[in-house]
């Protein structure tokens, strides 16, 4: 009986939450598809794509007049679009173009790449940066993104790491919630939201050997357990849309795997919107060796419920013929063109098709709420890895200080990638805030560009060590280059590129303190800066405001508490590497040479996931469980007292991980249940409570059905997945 209540009390919490529906939307639907011809339903699945600048194609113009473009990406700009929308809205049934663009973390305002962003933990942020991008976007004319991507990764070689929440479903899946309200609200056909779209389905970034778009091989409990949970937020959060991923999962290939698609998305979770491609990825499954030809591969992705070609052209190419020859049905061929004109009506596009001209530049305008946004986020999202003897902050007595690095002086890199509608002329760099900031203090500033993530002939190292010499203190700003992560970035050596590390150790050898401030779409090798610089802050890549935020960081005017997103790996060797690991039956003993570790390196990662440091010291103390044993369908709260020891007001993020130490299947060491980053004033404590239940303590057992298990479950509330309050409870029979 109990297992009947859980599985009804998960099942209430998974049903989707739905955008207000116009009342006659079905109607309307229903008469649209009786009047349109099978060209036009076709042409309603068809995306393509507009010019990197926004413009629209000549050949758009033409397909929209004939009813025959059901969505475009890249065309942007409230005009640009609206003299499209003008052409679509003149033929013969009048439906309205679906306007698309990859706004992955901003528009116009950039805000911290989402690894950065899943740093802060921080939803609240998220949400609140999502629904900027979101009004920036609309006014632009484009009504729908291709965000949140919510894919896992535990492999930083992946350059796709960047785009994602990092290697954990608890803090992917908050992340993924958040964004999906930030960008579409309660109700996306409102002024200043857009339709999201949660990708790419699935696991793709389980990409074997870290290789973009390479092959995912995945047991389906670690699906369920890892890969899907983010997804399954995304749907039960209302996500209007899925792209599918450009792998193969298992080996079937993600845009024909039917058991993703019918099975799993629109069947098990009931999700009601569009999946649409990946870029080509149904012209692709030729490549997979899945299709033998056009025809072939449209009738495997129409089959397996792709509802949207994303710029090939097989489904209009042959849809028409593949209907007559009964390879395709006219039923699945409705389905598709339904779930598309439902966003369509649910984004409000044939109530509102245009975007207004008039508001779009004060809307995209960098105004000063955004600007303080993306300035916020920022802040929130660094991590100080490393603060021997508090050499961060700079100190107040510091009078020569030398700023180094190329990454310092460069707007774009500020950006990342996926930079949207960004412009590298609004970026402020961490040269031009350290020029103002010294003016300010009396500081007399020398920046040398000394280095950067290219090798160039502008690399000086000697001038760096001179200036070093004469300097108090020195700051590097080094790292990689914002496209040495993003799309079809993957690296399999994560050294710091160019000459950079061979700078940091002539700065170091001078005797003078220097910090480090690294930029980054993913972890790198830091083994020898973390046993030779004393203080290092990963700043990821920042955004716009990331320059001022990075500086304010620096000199200690904010204070940063941002926690690893992932595990920091000692080396490449290590991967994969992940803190919500197995025990083996061999745990790592140093005692014991039969026991699961490397000869030639420890398992722990350099940095371990959860990591993060905060120049005010905090306690946590006083770990309360409030009950000993539960049933199976219980709660159970577990809290403990954060205080801060400090002289200034400060966050820290208190995380609440557990452990199921027996049950029907090996269970991690640790698993994230809870977070929370906490504000608190200098002498301040406050009680930092989690509840726990069916949806904390089950998991998907060997037969994938959902469930919680009696035994003992081990706690910590902990600032990091190493150490941490202990405590325990068990769950009764
Ligand atoms: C790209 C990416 C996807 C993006 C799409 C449109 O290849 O895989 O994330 O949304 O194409 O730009």
């Amino acid at each position: 009986m109990r297992k009947i209540a859980i599985a009804l009390l998960l099942a209430a919490l998974a049903a989707p939450v739905l955008a207000a529906a116009p009342a006659d939307m079905d109607a309307r639907i229903g008469a649209l598809l009786s009047q349109m011809t099978v060209e036009e339903k076709l042409g309603q699945l068809q995306q393509l794509d507009g010019e990197a600048n926004g413009e629209a194609r000549a050949e758009h113009f033409d397909l929209a007049r004939k009813g025959l473009l059901g969505s475009t990406l890249n065309v942007r700009g409230a005009k640009r679009t609206n003299e499209l929308q003008r052409a679509a809205l003149q033929s013969r049934l009048a439906i309205p173009i679906l306007f698309a663009f990859d706004v992955i973390h901003g528009y116009r305002t950039i805000f911290p790449v989402p690894l950065g962003e899943a740093a802060s933990f921080d939803p609240a942020q998220a949400e609140t940066d999502a629904a900027l991008a979101a009004r920036e976007t609309r006014a632009s004319g484009v009504r729908w993104t291709f965000a949140p991507m919510v894919d896992i990764a535990r492999d930083p070689r992946w350059g796709r790491i960047v785009e994602g929440s990092g290697e954990d479903a608890y803090l992917g899946s908050a992340m993924a919630r958040a964004r999906v309200r930030g960008f579409q609200g309660a109700d996306y056909s409102a002024g200043d939201r857009v339709a999201a779209c949660a990708k790419h389905w699935a696991a793709y970034g389980a990409a074997e050997a870290g290789r973009d778009y390479s092959t995912a091989e995945v047991p389906e409990r670690t699906l369920y357990e890892t890969y899907f949970p983010p997804f399954r937020a995304a749907v039960e959060q209302g996500v209007a849309t899925f792209m599918s991923a450009f792998d193969s999962l298992n080996g079937v290939p993600c845009t024909a795997n039917t058991w993703l698609m019918r099975g799993v998305l629109k069947g098990d979770w009931g999700f009601p919107g569009l999946v649409v491609s990946d870029y080509t990825s149904v012209h692709e499954l030729m490549a997979h060796g899945v299709a033998a030809d056009g025809a072939d591969a449209a009738r495997l992705a129409l089959n397996a419920g792709v509802d949207m070609e994303m710029v090939s052209r097989d489904y209009v190419t042959n849809g028409a013929a593949l209907l007559a020859q009964g390879k395709i049905s006219q039923a699945e061929l409705d389905e598709a063109v339904r779930r598309v004109l439902r966003v369509k009506f649910l984004a409000g596009l044939f109530d509102k098709p245009y975007a207004e001209e008039a508001a779009e530049d004060a809307i995209v305008s960098m105004n000063g709420d955004s600007r303080q946004a993306a300035y916020d986020a920022a802040v929130k999202s660094f991590v100080l890895l490393k603060n021997e003897n508090n050499a961060l902050p700079i100190p107040p007595g510091v009078k020569n200080l030398l700023l180094v690095g190329a990454l310092a002086d460069d707007q774009a890199a500020l950006m990342g990638s996926w930079t949207g509608d960004g412009k590298a002329e609004d970026c402020i760099t961490v040269l031009q805030e350290f020029r103002a900031k010294s003016a300010e203090r009396g500081i007399r500033l020398t920046y040398l560009y000394a280095a950067g993530p290219e090798a160039s002939e502008k690399d000086d190292i000697l001038a760096a060590v001179k200036a070093a010499k004469r300097a108090d203190y020195v700051v590097a700003v080094l790292g990689e280059g914002p496209n040495m992560s993003g799309e079809a970035a993957s690296r399999s050596d994560l050294s710091l590129p160019g000459r950079q590390l061979e700078l940091l150790k002539a700065l170091a050898a001078t005797g003078k303190p220097v910090a480090l401030a690294l930029m980054s779409g993913r972890p790198v090798d830091l083994n020898w800066p973390a046993a030779n610089i004393p203080a290092i802050m990963q700043a990821w890549f920042p955004g716009t405001m990331g320059g001022p935020a990075l500086a304010d960081a620096l000199f200690g005017t904010v204070q940063p508490a941002g926690k690893l997103p992932l595990s920091w790996p000692r080396s490449v060797g290590q991967i994969p590497l992940y803190y919500n690991h197995l025990s083996t039956g061999r745990p790592a003993d140093p005692g014991n040479k039969y026991s699961s570790k490397y000869l030639d390196a420890p398992n722990t990662p350099l940095y371990p996931f959860g990591h993060g440091l905060t120049y005010m010291p905090f306690e946590l103390n006083d770990l309360r469980v409030s009950a000993s044993s539960i049933a199976p369908s219980g709660t159970v709260s577990v809290s403990a007292s954060l205080s801060n020891k400090g002289s200034v007001r400060a966050d820290e993020v208190v995380q609440l991980y557990l452990q199921d130490t027996v049950a029907s299947v090996a269970r991690p060491v640790r698993e994230l249940k809870g977070f929370e980053r906490v504000t608190l004033e200098p002498g301040q404590s406050r009680r930092v409570e989690f509840k726990l239940g069916p949806s904390e303590l089950g998991f998907y057992g060997a037969d994938l059905k959902y469930r919680v298990e009696p035994g003992e479950f081990r706690v910590w509330v902990s600032t990091s997945s190493e150490g941490g309050l202990q405590g325990s409870f068990n769950v009764a029979h």
